[in-house]
């Protein structure tokens, strides 16, 4: 008997996955065991039997089916014995992890304790090692450059300048993709170390040339968020030509509908954790590298992060002149 937890923060496209999952080991004859509101649940021990009929109609919705959370008991040792021994009492043999990188830390530590465990990568800052897309982060860059979308229009008729801080963690992964996609005229990373008087520069230029609106996309994780690079422009008095605006997307980029991409995602992902699981894999994590599934082991990646393309950032500068 299989079970599966999504952990962390929801990402769009985790229904998918449940949905993969339960189909493909039905198919193979195994039962699937659904633990509500992760780490936590697992310690609780009141897991749900999920039938093929138990994920109809779910592929669609956002969010997790089963629920999510963030446990600090889980973090300890007492915490996952208690786990690990509801698991076996619920007759479970494995168990498949969704989630991002604390959640797959916490699927190595169990794995370690001589539990099967298979992760799935799912977080919307797309900062796992082992697959070069992170189901979810698809959906978040769609949502936020459909803000930005809006955002350009307002803001080229009031002759605005507007912060946009998204989401991402420490990552400037998604910042990357939705300056780009969104054509701003700057971007903030973690990564990397942010000038605020080169934007205040950009933004001025930028309004020297006519633009009538300027989008600047600041990753929540950089030095100057939104927050602080608005202070700092109030404190140097700087001189955008613009009247600014700030706006965190905060957590509308986890909401709502998936993208086709998560959904595709998050069905391959889940049908090939199966897959792996039956094949005798075990302290693995599924993903996806140069569009095929592959698996890498989870003491690879626990506890590490991966730093996006950084030639994204010169060509996201270079593209705005
Ligand atoms: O890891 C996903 C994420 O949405 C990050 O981008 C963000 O920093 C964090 O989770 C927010 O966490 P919470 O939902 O617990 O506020």
């Amino acid at each position: 008997m299989i079970a599966i937890l999504t952990s962390g923060g929801d990402a769009p496209g985790m229904n998918a996955a449940i949905r993969a999952v339960v189909r493909s080991a039905q198919d193979a004859g195994h039962h699937v065991l659904g633990v509500p509101n992760g780490y936590a649940g697992l310690m609780e021990g009141n897991y749900l039997h999920l039938g093929q009929r138990s994920v109809d109609g779910i592929m669609y919705r956002g969010g997790t089916m089963l629920g999510s959370a963030r446990s600090v008991e889980f973090k300890t040792k007492a915490g996952r014995q208690k786990a690990l021994a509801n698991l076996h009492a619920a007759g479970a043999t494995a168990l498949v992890v969704v989630g991002g990188n604390g959640s797959q830390t916490g699927a190595y530590a169990l794995e370690q304790m001589g539990f099967p465990v298979v992760g799935i990568a799912s977080t919307i800052d797309n900062d796992l090692l082992g697959t070069d897309v992170t189901l979810g982060v698809d959906t978040a860059i769609n949502i936020a450059v459909e803000a930005i979308d809006r955002l350009q229009t307002t803001a080229g008729s009031h002759r605005r300048a507007f912060l946009v801080e998204v989401m991402g963690r420490d990552c400037g992964y998604l910042a990357l993709q939705a300056a780009i996609a969104g054509g701003a005229e700057a971007v903030a990373i973690p990564e990397v170390e942010t000038h605020p008087e080169r934007i205040e520069a950009t933004l001025r230029q930028a309004h020297e040339r006519g633009r009538r609106g300027g989008i600047v996309v600041v990753a929540e994780g950089a030095k100057y968020n939104a927050e602080a690079l608005a202070a700092w422009f109030k404190a140097d008095g700087a001189q955008l030509g613009y009247e600014l605006r700030t706006i965190t997307l905060g957590h509308v980029q986890r909401g709502g509908t998936p993208t086709a991409a998560d959904r595709v995602l998050g069905s391959r992902l889940g049908a090939e954790a199966v897959r792996v699981l039956l094949e005798g894999q075990s302290g693995v994590l599924v993903g996806i590298q140069s569009g095929s599934l592959c698996t890498t082991p989870l003491g690879d990646i626990a506890g590490k992060t991966k730093t996006p393309d950084l030639s994204l950032l010169a060509l996201a500068e270079a593209l705005a002149l």
